[in-house]
């Protein structure tokens, strides 16, 4: 019997520019929590181990992401976190109750192994200080520490600890969600705004050529939304370069459509971030754009109820480690799309989190490494989603959720890289039954042939990978063609898809 086949039509025009893509809209996240660190990115013991202690294992597949920047070492740790606690000899190193998630840290992984370790996967670090429990000072001297060359006494004391070389972290978060009931040192818009702006005085005297993220709100489901964002930024306008962003998402009440939609949820989040920030903008005359740093977002609420469960006070437990489903791949798809989407105004995101913890990458502790659902987009998107963002004109057929109404079946993002002379298109149908042929005027572009039409499906929503089981993973046999100029986008019920084009080569 025929597939039955909805439709879909598209423009994509070399000249629609959004922007171009900063590279670092491909970031993750590594906090101390759980096992994202202690039996993910560092085990001594483990047989892959350098070193350093580092898993190599791990390491090779963070690298097959091409994860420009890494934010460290917390969420909501770092709002008690004493980084003083994890820099020096490892044996005079404190064991501390680490409040945020109510376990032991021990403090063997501090800032320069984390520098050390950013260094091998080739990505920046994204430091992150201290606004709850502390605030100028430990965060004017962690920076010293960090990025002053020598002849003080905090750069002279990272020389002390084997690390001659600055390490000149360029990018700085004003402490993490400080909106929050559940943050050590929660304070209220105009407590956080006072004191991001003196921190970030103080912070930008010690190292001028530093960037700034000021928080904003822990979701966009925060009662003080976009108050919050308002108000803050009457204080830190001036001081920051960007205004943060998390959100995380669940499909708790195990309705699909109605879960793929949330990407819309996103988008609107982003357009009232943004419109906050231009109204604050108009208000103080100010000639500067605030960009917009999304540094958390993802899937999460498979652990939940399990985290209920963990004792206090172990060390490095099984914490957040959500096993994603193959629809959680589609939503992360639809995620990136939707930060695409937005170019010109998001330049940092971080995927929350990178190894156990939420992540796209697990590990077991003593054992192997393998890549979760999600990897798959948060990949693909990252190594080939490089060069200008475009904004296709979508026509799709639409649909209502719970939530949500019309949400167009067709979820895209186009990408084009000059220098490969490569279109790339990333499109999720969010049908549940029907393929979506998508035909997609390319006729700006000319003599360009397909290269290769990835796509992530599966007739299972709930499917997940294990160590021994990949039961989602892409395969290369899409079904599109170029017919009159036209690209015939055929996208299976319910996947994710990335077509990839290039200029045909003259012989
Ligand atoms: O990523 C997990 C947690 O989510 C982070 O620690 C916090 O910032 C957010 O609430």
């Amino acid at each position: 019997m025929a597939k039955e086949m909805t439709k879909a039509r598209m423009i994509v025009d070399k000249d629609f520019i959004i922007s171009e893509i900063d590279p670092r809209i491909y970031g993750s996240f590594i906090e101390h929590l759980g096992r994202a660190v202690y039996g993910g990115i560092y085990e001594p013991g483990h047989s892959s181990a350098d070193e350093h202690g580092f898993r190599q294992d791990v390491i090779n597949l963070v690298k097959e992401l091409q994860v420009p920047i890494v934010r460290y070492p917390g969420g909501n740790m770092v709002s008690a976190y004493n980084w003083e606690d994890g820099v020096g000899p490892l044996a005079d190193r404190p064991h501390r109750l680490e409040l945020a998630w109510r376990v032991t840290e021990t403090n063997e992984m501090g800032t320069n192994e984390f520098v050390t370790w950013a260094e091998k996967i080739n990505a920046e670090v994204m430091m992150a200080v201290n606004l709850g429990t502390r605030g100028v000072d430990a965060a004017r001297n962690l920076l010293e520490y960090c990025n002053h060359p020598s002849g003080t006494y905090w750069s002279d004391l990272r020389r002390k600890h084997g690390y001659e070389n600055p390490h000149n972290i360029k990018t700085w978060c004003l402490g993490n969600e400080m909106d929050g009931p559940w943050q050590l040192g929660q304070k209220t818009a105009y407590e956080y705004g006072r004191l991001a702006a003196e921190t970030a005085k103080a912070m930008r005297l010690v190292d001028p050529s530093i960037e700034l993220v000021s928080c904003g709100s822990s979701s966009s489901a925060m009662p003080t939304f976009p108050e919050w964002e308002a108000t803050t930024l009457e204080h830190t306008y001036e001081f920051a370069d960007y205004i943060s962003l998390h959100q995380y998402y669940g499909n708790r009440d195990d309705d699909t459509a109605n879960y793929l939609a949330n990407s819309l949820d996103m988008d609107n989040f982003i357009h009232t971030v943004i419109a906050t920030c231009d109204y604050i903008k108009a208000k103080k005359r100010s000639k500067k754009t605030m960009m917009l740093s999304f540094d958390e977002w993802n899937v999460w609420f498979h652990s939940n109820t399990q985290d209920t469960k963990i004792e206090p006070w172990s060390v490095a437990p099984a914490q957040l480690e959500d096993v994603y489903t193959f629809e959680d791949a589609l939503l992360v798809g639809s995620m990136l799309n939707t930060m695409l989407r937005h170019a010109d105004r998001v330049k940092i995101a971080c995927m929350a989190q990178l190894v156990n913890v939420i992540a796209p990458i697990m590990t077991e502790t003593g054992g192997g490494a393998w890549k979760q659902t999600i990897f798959y987009p948060y990949y693909y998107t990252s190594v080939y989603g490089r060069g200008v963002a475009l904004n296709p004109i979508v026509h799709s057929p639409k649909y209502d959720s719970k939530d949500f109404t019309d949400v167009p079946y067709l979820d895209s993002s186009i990408v084009y890289n000059e220098e490969g002379e490569e279109l790339v298109i990333f499109a999720t149908n969010r049908h549940l039954e029907n393929t979506l042929r998508t035909d997609i005027d390319i006729r700006s572009f000319e003599g360009l042939e397909i290269i290769e039409h990835v796509v992530l499906e599966n007739e299972d929503p709930k499917a997940f990978n294990t160590l021994t089981n990949e039961q989602v993973k892409p395969h290369k046999q899409g079904q599109s063609f170029i017919e009159a100029g036209l690209l015939v986008g055929i996208l299976p019920k319910l996947s994710w898809n990335m077509i990839r084009l290039r200029k045909t080569k003259k012989e």
